[in-house]
């Protein structure tokens, strides 16, 4: 089979916002326990952070993480979490059903994001709590003045703010498994007056509104015009979630998946400009995909885990081979989003729907998906360009024209550099012409592809098998010829000279 990218460097889409590549630790299963933080492992610094986990996240590059979730937030006091560690209540977390021990709270959470190289991207409670929760939080972590709050967080250690630009307004208010779920009049209500107080502590913050928990809400559509209706001078993101699972076991079908999430992007933004040209507004609300992954291997186990533990195994996702390859693809729709799509987290990044794992008694390794993750996020930086694809299409039970060829380029002018990321979804060898118009390709740096694995198979502790190898099967012309495996995940860095 043979399939064409064609670029030009004139014909951009944008440049990435490196917080596309964010990432999201909730308070919930082994994330936080026994994830980030343990003790008594052998790896765990003076803080108790793991070293092991500590180096894995390095790798994945990542300048954003979400925190503190996802459902546990709407039940959460942030106030719980700081102060003498001793002195911290034991809580239930009504939204996962186990007990939270506040022994990492804010600070602690803080300096394992300055060791981990990455920024927060705070969530306040919407769902028991509202505006006075929620600005105590900013002047807390932002302030630096003489103030109640701000001399709360000197007394507590940290002399100099905290400064977190980038926050939530709760999480999946549409939800009605959500603790304080609102209807949309009511949420956007509440965030509208939330947002509102945080700015006037801090007019830098960057605010993300909840958009719905998934495309097949029954709220979807009416929910964001709504709370748009109400928020829009206040807020500067709308957040989207959705995670995507293979079910039925129909590879074809699953791994079309990312055109859903292509039509659910371009929907939304569809209805934030409406509400802009309603509004007869200048400013554009882009979006935060502050959740997205592949989930469902854990569901049946989940149903059975006893109420009220500390830092249960939930939602402990083990990624295989064609889970890797759907990945890919969203990651690339993303890219192909970038103009309007700012921030996005896969949810999450230690133990719960993770590309990272641990052991408690061993080692942290990585899953299938952490490999596409991490290329992205290294190599996918500078500027997208507008892809021009040639590709046989297939049709599955739910899509009707998906292409074999996902692809996409981007330039990293820091680097010189032109980095190709591809697909194949097709079962047999597809030939690649990459057409770069005007910009003049040196050399193929690295070429690099995952292939050749058993679909349902998965890395393990033991063995990390599923990984990028190195091809030679490429040559260069005018253009980038490259053999794509059957059923694989490719990526091409080619360094660029002057033309
Ligand atoms: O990421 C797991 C859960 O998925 C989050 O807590 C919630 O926001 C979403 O439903």
């Amino acid at each position: 089979m043979k399939a064409r990218l064609k670029v030009d460097k004139n014909f951009s889409i944008s440049e990435v916002d490196p917080r596309l590549y964010g990432s999201f630790i909730e308070h919930m299963g082994r994330a936080v326990y026994e994830g980030i933080y343990q003790p008594n492992h052998p790896t765990a610094d003076e803080d108790g952070f793991r070293k092991d986990v500590l180096n894995l996240v390095n790798e994945l590059n990542i300048p954003l993480v979400r925190y503190p979730g996802g459902n546990f937030l709407s039940g959460y006091n942030w106030e719980d979490g700081i102060g003498p560690v001793s002195e911290r209540p034991k809580r239930l977390d009504l939204a996962w059903r186990t007990v939270e021990t506040n022994e990492i709270g804010l600070h602690e959470f803080y300096k394992w994001s300055q060791k981990a190289g990455t920024e927060i991207n705070m969530a306040v409670n919407l769902g028991t709590r509202g505006i006075d929760a929620a600005r105590n939080l900013v002047e807390y972590c932002n302030f630096d003045g003489d103030s109640y709050w701000s001399n709360l967080r000197k007394s507590n250690g940290l002399e100099s703010p905290i400064n977190v630009k980038t926050w939530c307004l709760g999480n999946e208010m549409d939800g009605p498994w959500q603790i304080g779920h609102k209807t949309a009049e009511e949420y956007g209500r509440l965030a509208a007056e939330t947002a509102k107080a945080m700015k006037l502590v801090d007019d830098s913050l960057e605010l993300v509104v909840c958009g719905s928990s998934h495309s097949h809400m029954p709220t979807f559509g009416d929910w964001e015009m709504t709370v748009l209706e109400h928020t829009y001078e206040y807020v500067d993101y709308l957040s989207l979630h959705q995670y995507y699972g293979n079910q039925e076991d129909n590879l074809e079908n699953y791994l079309a998946r990312s055109l859903d999430m292509d039509g659910f992007i371009t929907g939304v933004i569809a209805i934030c400009d409406a509400v802009k040209a309603k509004k007869h507004s200048k400013k554009t609300i882009n979006l935060s995909f502050d959740e997205w992954n592949i989930w469902y291997h854990s569901n049946d186990h989940d149903e059975k885990v006893k109420p009220w533990q500390v830092a249960p195994p939930l939602l402990e996702d083990h990624y295989n081979f064609e889970d890797m390859l759907l990945l890919g693809c969203l990651l690339i729709t993303l890219l192909k989003h970038s103009n309007r799509v700012k921030i996005a987290c896969l949810a999450q990044l230690v133990n719960v729907i993770a590309p990272i794992m641990t052991n408690p008694n061993g080692d942290a390794w990585r899953q299938t998906i952490f490999f596409p993750f991490m290329q992205v996020s290294n190599y996918g930086r500078g500027t997208v360009l507008q892809p021009l694809v040639e590709s046989e299409t297939y049709a599955t039970k739910d899509f009707e024209k998906v292409p074999y060829l996902e692809t996409i380029a981007v330039v990293n002018e820091e680097q010189n550099e032109l980095v190709i990321f591809a697909v194949n979804r097709a079962k047999e060898i597809m030939d690649f012409r990459i057409e770069l118009g005007e910009l003049a390709v040196e050399d193929v740096v690295e070429f690099s592809q995952i292939s050749g694995a058993e679909i349902k198979e998965v890395n393990t502790e033991k063995s990390e098998r599923i990984r990028p190898v190195t091809s030679q099967e490429f040559t260069l012309d005018t253009g980038v010829n490259c053999r794509l495996q059957p059923l694989s995940w490719n990526m091409v860095r080619c360094s660029l000279g002057k033309k």
